[in-house]
């Protein structure tokens, strides 16, 4: 009695983790193409996408690319005050361009 009440709750939970498992991959595929057909084909945006997206509404991308020999720590200061100034840049994009901006204009 008490043996097939275990069978079942363990048949029970295995198809649980299933259907989770499935779950987990469909809204997986749904969110990666979603992001996909969002902004280009890449998840993840260049420097240069990045410079051009978030740092030409206010001033000329030459206003930035004036700027030379800054470390990558100088140009996430220079972010983080035009995030204030109201720029609009993702955590990760903001790496990706200071490190970018750091590479490019020496
Ligand atoms: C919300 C508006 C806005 C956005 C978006 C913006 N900036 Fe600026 N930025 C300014 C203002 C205002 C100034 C200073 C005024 C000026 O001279 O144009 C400035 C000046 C600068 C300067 C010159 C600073 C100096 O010391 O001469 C740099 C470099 C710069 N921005 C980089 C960036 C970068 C990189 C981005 C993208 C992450 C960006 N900006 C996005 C508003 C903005």
């Amino acid at each position: 009695m008490l043996k097939s009440r275990m069978e079942k709750f363990y048949h029970g939970s295995v198809k649980l983790l299933f259907v989770g498992f499935i779950v987990g991959l469909v809204s997986f595929s749904l969110t990666s193409t979603a992001t996909a057909g969002g902004k280009g084909k890449a998840t993840a945006k260049t420097g240069d996408m990045v410079l051009a997206d978030s740092c030409s509404q206010c001033h000329s991308i030459s206003r930035v690319t004036a700027k030379k020999g800054l470390t990558v720590a100088a140009w996430n200061k220079i972010i983080v005050t035009m995030q204030s100034a109201g720029a609009n840049i993702s955590v990760q994009d903001k790496e990706v361009l200071a490190n970018y901006l750091a590479a490019t204009y020496k």
